[in-house]
């Protein structure tokens, strides 16, 4: 090999390592410089796109994955990427295309699928899971610091206080709690209080990752939540008494197996509090955003089919969302 293709290969090497670790001015420097020795090189182009797009730099992103996607056409993955960086220009057709790419060469990319479903108004039954678990891997780093002083992230304390309000003074113990798309903990740390024994399920390895950190949860467990209810996993409890769910079932449009399954893994008289989105209109649609919405009589219809008793839906102001505030639903439905 020689001196330049080494000198070449050792930057892309630095470029994919510091996309990795999330250091994409690093990243983007490193991939500039392959390009300086090897300007047609696909690998470094797809890579220096990665880092402009992580880094906001969306133009300059969608010009170097058009340019290495036109020496190298074949991989699936650089086409969702692509069709999200167009999305955030505003170019809605062009996105759609780039999904259609990436489906095209992998039908089965989760990803790609629900970004499309999205983009289009393709109301799904629930998020792929692949897709919630590259989304949240992706995000977890930043996870807290962007929910709590961009997004003025409040479920956290409408949870505490639902709780607070259930249990009145001084507050019962429920002795086993599960959240359910735990997160890094931040509804389990706030109604840690109220709980004992606490267990946290979710599809991001990331995120729990920093769950552990927090020391909220004994356990937790990388899984789907609808799965995890249905089938208990080595570790879990048989039942619980509190189960919660913060921001979460918004990646779960038909609730109807979630609910059978809380059901089933509640003791009775055990509660579940959640927070949704709510719908405009109907039972329950995916967004623009990615996230579903929920009609009010849809919860208490499903709730109440799975077995649990009339509860309550308080309105809630979940989040910001750019410049307006998301409207929500803070469920709190107690088990027969
Ligand atoms: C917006 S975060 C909220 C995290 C936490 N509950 C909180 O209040 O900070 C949504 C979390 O739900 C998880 N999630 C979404 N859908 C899921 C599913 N079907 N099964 C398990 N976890 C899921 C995501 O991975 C993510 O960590």
């Amino acid at each position: 090999m020689s001196g330049a293709v080494e000198d070449m290969n050792a930057l892309i090497a630095e470029g994919a390592a510091a996309n990795q670790t999330g250091d994409f001015e690093s990243a983007a420097a490193a991939y500039r410089q392959a390009l300086r020795l090897a300007p047609e090189n696909s690998q470094a182009m797809f890579g220096l796109a990665a880092a402009l797009r992580a880094l906001g730099d969306y133009q300059e992103a969608e010009r170097f994955y058009s340019r290495a996607l036109a020496i190298d056409p074949a991989p699936a993955e650089p086409y969702w990427e692509l069709g999200y960086t167009r999305e955030m220009l505003g170019d809605n057709q062009g996105a759609a295309a780039a999904y259609e790419q990436c489906l095209a060469r992998d039908a089965g990319h989760g990803v790609a699928q629900h970004l499309l479903d999205a983009l289009t108004g393709t109301t799904t039954d629930a998020a792929p899971n692949d897709y919630v678990a590259a989304l949240f891997d992706d995000y977890a780093e930043d996870f807290e610091r962007s929910m709590t002083e961009d997004l003025h992230y409040s479920v956290p304390a409408s949870m505490a206080g639902k709780m607070a309000a259930i249990c009145g003074a001084p507050p019962p113990h429920f002795r086993r709690c599960l959240d359910l798309g735990a997160g890094t903990g931040l509804t389990g740390a706030a109604i840690a209080a109220f709980a004992g024994d606490m267990h946290g399920v979710d599809l991001s390895a990331e995120m729990l990752e920093l769950a552990k950190e927090s020391g909220v949860y004994s356990q937790t467990f990388v899984a789907g939540m609808t799965e995890f209810l249905a089938k208990p996993m080595a570790g879990a409890h048989q039942h619980y008494d509190l189960m919660i769910s913060g921001d979460a079932l918004v990646y779960v449009g038909d609730l109807a197996t979630l609910f059978a399954g809380a059901h089933l893994r509640l003791n009775p008289g055990g509660w579940f509090l959640f927070t949704v989105e709510l719908a405009d209109a109907g039972d329950f649609t995916l967004q623009s955003t990615g996230r579903y919405a929920h009609g009010p009589e849809y919860l208490r219809k499903s709730a109440a089919a799975a077995g649990f008793e009339p509860g309550s839906l308080d309105p809630i102001t979940p989040r910001r969302d750019a410049d307006h505030d998301i409207h929500g639903l803070l469920g709190a439905f107690r088990r027969l």
